[in-house]
């Protein structure tokens, strides 16, 4: 160093995407918060605006209709791994975005190309703003949202494996009805025209399904060190 100063580290920006049930959101806060870095979960978002379409008598069944209205919801993400909030139009809304219900139509809603250009918006700019850097998990940032990315991970499971942890998370659910409906969830967002769910060709592809979630962690944490050390 010329003057002798400590380094300050650049702000990073990881993407991490993949699948449900791949460990993507446990992940993506524990390695934002041993990093002390911003935290973004985007699914989040595609939740929040299903969410108010849903409240609001919006007919799911026309994207016409959905694409109309993508613009009215305020939505506010919280970027504190410790404290993930999210609220639309000033209401809180991290419970009821997590509802069945919104579970099943949130794939319809966010292949509206209009409901992907906005949420996308929103996405750029916090990940802008953040100061030390930011993890953003979802299905097309290391392809459409970030494709300037430092660092880009993909996580995999078998359909097993994510089946088993979703039912864990919701508390016992059926495992195999978990599965088909998660299987129905990823060919939904992998087949859609609008930013489908997709590997980046220079993300790193990790397979979760032998991993514990510790494992999960310290192996992103090593590629993100890896990077901002220049290797
Ligand atoms: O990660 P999640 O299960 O909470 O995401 C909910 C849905 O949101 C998912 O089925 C597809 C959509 N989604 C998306 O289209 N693009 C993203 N970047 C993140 C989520």
């Amino acid at each position: 160093m010329e003057n002798g100063a400590a380094p300050t580290a650049k702000p990073v920006i990881v993407a991490i995407d993949g699948p449900s049930g791949t460990g993507k959101s446990s992940t993506s806060k524990a390695v934002a918060a041993q990093l002390g870095l911003s935290y973004l979960d985007t699914g989040a978002q595609y939740r929040a605006i299903t969410w108010w379409m849903v409240t609001n008598g919006i007919d799911l069944e026309d994207p016409t209709a959905i694409a109309a209205v993508a613009g009215k919801p305020e939505i506010v993400s919280g970027t504190d791994p410790a404290a993930p909030a999210i609220t639309v139009d000033g209401v809180d809304v991290a419970g009821p975005i997590r509802t069945q219900e919104v579970t099943s139509k949130v794939s319809a809603v966010s292949a509206v190309p209009e409901v992907r250009a906005r949420i996308t918006e929103l996405q750029r700019s916090l990940a802008a703003g953040a100061a030390n850097g930011i993890v953003v998990e979802g299905r097309d940032i290391g392809t459409t949202v970030l494709p300037d990315a430092d660092l880009k991970i993909f996580l995999t499971a078998s359909p097993e494996a994510r089946a088993a942890r979703r039912s864990g998370e919701l508390k016992g659910a059926d495992v195999a009805a978990t599965r088909e409906a998660l299987i129905k969830r990823d060919a939904a967002d992998s087949s859609r025209k609008t930013s489908p769910l997709a590997k980046a060709g220079d993300a790193v592809e990790v397979d979760t399904t032998e991993l514990t979630l510790a494992q999960v962690i310290e192996c992103v944490v090593t590629l993100v060190e890896e990077k901002r050390a220049g290797k």
